[in-house]
């Protein structure tokens, strides 16, 4: 019989920065304040299914009194974003209780959680989530860990590409992530003074992109442009004439594709280059505000487990760390784009395309101060 409490944390899904500073707020917490057991679970559910375990103990985690997991990039846990875990629950579940967990804390975006929580209630198991996702689209909580480092890149990226476009006159087209979410793209685009911003939520036409391009050339002679198009954007019929070489295939993002379309349907000559991103944005060193959530999520996380307030969520909400139903996360996930439809409207006052119209959407926030 143990008398300590012993807990697994483990990260699903894709990585992104912060993930580490969690794991050190999980674990410094656990092990100082409450004196448990803590075990990383490597790989998401494939450390449940194989049984192989690290204890993690604040000793183990410092490199001669430094502590570098804070401003770690990445994962030391490791994580898997495709699982086959349907075919295997019995077995996961099994795994679980083979580690004699009082509790399991997992770090995901609104997939790994919605798979973890399936998997708790059907083994009974004790569960809180954080939510951790550079598309920032789990509901409920404003900040999801990971998203304020990949909007700091981005932006980053785009303050590079302005001085590079003005000084040859070309119109820069930068495809961001974030799946079928425009979380990344309207943020970072408002924030590194993008043109166009072109978003899964909101219908463009490649006429309203090229007429706004051409009228920052007449109206404010700039002869450049930064156009941001997450890579989620559905492709449009454009009625200027189309050939097959103008439609994404699988080797040409939305990016390429809306820089053939600008290239075509401009009357003056404009040159167009395109900048995937790609992973770059998960990487990189965590900002400041995400350390500050990541610690204050594990934190809190931490705390749910001592008071027994499982089948929760930790959320950041008006500016202060919350336990939200994780049934409630999942019915609304994925969470809309400016719920208020506050920056949609800024960009557009200030003179950037975001396309034709946008219905916002407000959240219905259930929430409980632990
Ligand atoms: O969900 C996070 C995310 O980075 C998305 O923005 C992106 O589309 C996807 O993951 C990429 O996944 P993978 O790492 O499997 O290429």
């Amino acid at each position: 019989m143990k008398n300590r409490k012993r807990i697994g944390i483990l990260t699903s899904g894709g990585d992104c920065p912060g993930l580490n500073a969690v794991i050190r707020a999980v674990v410094s917490h656990a092990t100082l304040t409450y004196d448990w057991e803590v075990l990383g679970i490597p790989y998401a559910t494939q450390g449940l299914l194989e049984g192989k375990v690290t204890a993690l103990t604040m000793h183990g985690l410092d490199l001669r009194g430094i502590d570098p997991l804070l401003s770690m990039g990445g994962t030391i846990l490791g994580t898997i974003n495709k699982g086959d875990t349907l075919a295997h629950a019995g077995e996961i579940i099994a795994g679980y209780q083979a580690l004699e967990l009082d509790a399991l804390i997992g770090i995901g975006g609104d997939g790994s959680i919605s798979i973890l929580h399936n998997l708790a209630r059907q083994g009974n198991w004790n569960f809180v989530a954080i939510p951790k996702t550079i598309d920032n689209d789990v509901a409920l909580t404003e900040r999801s860990v990971g998203f304020d480092t990949a909007v700091n890149t981005i932006t980053d990226a785009l303050n590079r590409l302005t001085f590079t476009a003005a000084s040859h006159d070309r119109v820069m087209i930068v495809e961001v992530m974030g799946r079928k979410a425009g979380h990344l793209a309207l943020q970072a685009g408002i924030a590194g003074g993008a043109d166009v911003i072109l978003i899964p939520e909101i219908p463009y036409s490649i006429e309203g992109i090229c007429e706004h391009i051409a009228q920052l050339r007449d109206r404010c002679w700039r002869k450049f442009a930064i156009v941001v198009v997450a890579e989620g954007i559905e492709a449009v019929k454009a009625s200027s004439d189309c050939d097959e070489s103008c439609h994404p295939t699988p080797k040409c993002g939305m990016g390429q594709y809306i820089a053939d379309h600008i290239t075509r349907c401009s009357t003056k000559k404009i040159e167009t280059r395109v900048s995937v991103l790609g992973h770059i944005q998960r990487g990189g060193i965590p900002s400041a505000l995400d350390r500050l959530v990541a610690t204050a999520f594990g934190k809190t996380a931490v705390d749910l487990v001592a008071q027994g307030q499982y089948d929760q969520m930790v959320a950041w909400q008006n500016g202060q760390v919350v336990a939200v139903p994780l049934e409630e996360v999942i019915l609304q996930s994925p969470a809309p784009v400016d719920a208020n439809g506050y920056l949609v409207q800024t960009a557009r006052s200030l003179d950037i395309y975001v396309g034709n119209g946008f219905q916002s959407s407000q959240v219905i926030v259930h929430s409980r101060v632990p």
